[in-house]
């Protein structure tokens, strides 16, 4: 590790910081000429990317970089970028000697003589590939994960809507059979029409249901959150008990957002599931959606919001369990009731779109669930944050 003190130190000679430098090796540091030339290469330089110092010094910085990057011109952006404004950063693949590639973090930064003449730039390139192959692995748990808790929704959406596919039926049969013994017109047209009307609901909520089922990577659109809020609520009619009051407020005008639609669905019905659970037998739900403009006071966040709330008046949850609600595989749900991971998700879900999820809740008296996620557009109607 490159140490900010030692760097720093007033007393250290210059031949000091080379040595310094020199025997770095987990970073590589070189410095170039204003022209993107290599003119110093240190030990770590040499380890990272395979070159001994006198193979390429005087050569372009450009060597380092796939025949991709330098067709599209990557290489003399980065230190136009750097000359412009002192500084630039970069991540990506960078070739080593022998042709095999590696993910870099990069800093270019700009350096002045006294006068303030631009006498060359530090480069400093990090091997991070590792870093890179666990942030993908995590990615593809979260979206294994995100699968696994869609089966359990349809689980418990399917069990209701069972129900309801059994009402259609019987109407269509009895209004067939009605209309079969009937020899009057009038009513053998109003018992088709019934039918009709019927089929049509039954292919609606077949259409919904494959819809959430449909299985799709993370894809990232600009959708109206009160849209979202319509299909779910569709979806979620059927898998509420009748003495469970489902409520709406929603702010007119509320800007877009851009998420995942088929993941917030995901994450609004486990909230919802949760209420219920949480109801038993009878009591409210309200979801309310409003646009919130955050000054830091929710985890640090800053700018416009569209905050979806889920509130119920169910048992409330206890201070213990609150610290660990967000734990993946933490239940307190009887077994075969609850996999733990619908908070975790959700939890997951707000952070991947650089959101944040937050939770208000007394015993006895009922919780508050709070999802926040970037509004995409300038306008309309932001209240202060409460
Ligand atoms: N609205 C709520 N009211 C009371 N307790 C809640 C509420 N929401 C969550 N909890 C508590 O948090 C725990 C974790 O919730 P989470 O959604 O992660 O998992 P789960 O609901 O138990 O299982 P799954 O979501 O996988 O079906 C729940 O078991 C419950 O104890
Ligand atoms: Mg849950």
């Amino acid at each position: 590790m490159v140490s900010a003190d030692c760097i720093d130190h007033p007393v250290m000679p210059a031949s000091r910081y080379e040595q310094l430098v020199q025997s770095v090796v987990d970073y590589a540091i070189y410095m170039l000429d204003p022209s993107g030339r290599v003119v110093s290469w240190n030990a770590g330089a040499e380890r990272i990317k395979g070159y001994r110092a006198e193979e390429v010094i005087g050569r372009h910085f450009s060597l380092f970089f796939t025949p991709q990057d330098c067709a599209d011109g990557r290489p003399d952006l980065l230190l136009k970028q750097a000359l412009e404004h002192g500084v630039a950063q970069d991540e990506g693949w960078r070739m080593r000697k022998d042709g095999t590639q590696f993910w870099a973090l990069a800093a270019l930064d700009v350096i002045r003589d006294d006068s303030g003449q631009v006498i060359g730039l530090a480069k400093v390139t990090r091997d991070i590939t590792d870093r890179r192959e666990s942030a993908l692995q995590l990615d593809a748990i979260r979206a294994q994960l995100f699968q696994a808790q869609k089966l359990e929704a349809l689980g418990q959406l399917t069990g209701g809507l069972a129900h309801d596919f059994n009402n259609l039926l019987t109407i269509i049969i009895t209004s067939a059979k009605l209309a079969l013994g009937s020899q009057d017109s009038i009513r053998v047209q109003r018992m088709l029409e019934h039918i009709l009307d019927a089929g049509q609901r039954g292919t609606e909520l077949t259409q919904q249901l494959l819809t959430f089922a449909r299985h799709r990577q993370l894809d990232v659109s600009l959708i109206a959150p009160a849209a979202v809020l319509a299909s779910t609520r569709s979806l979620l009619e059927h898998a509420l008990p009748r003495e469970i009051v489902l409520q709406e407020r929603l702010q007119p005008g509320l800007p877009s957002i851009e998420v995942d639609a088929g993941q917030l669905q995901m994450v609004l019905l486990n909230l919802l599931f949760n209420a219920r659970d949480a109801i038993g037998e009878r009591g409210t739900i309200c979801i309310a959606l409003d646009a919130v403009a955050l000054n830091g006071e929710v985890d640090g966040l800053h700018g416009k919001f569209v905050r979806f709330e889920v509130l119920d008046d169910g048992a409330g949850i206890d201070p213990k369990v609150l610290l660990r609600i967000f734990e993946p595989f933490f239940t307190t749900k009887p077994f075969g009731k609850g996999t733990g991971l619908g908070l975790s998700q959700a939890y997951g879900f707000a952070k991947q779109s650089n959101g944040a999820i937050t939770v208000d809740s007394t015993v006895g008296v009922g919780t508050c669930m709070r999802l926040y996620l970037p509004a995409s557009e300038q306008d309309s109607g932001l209240q202060p944050h409460r």
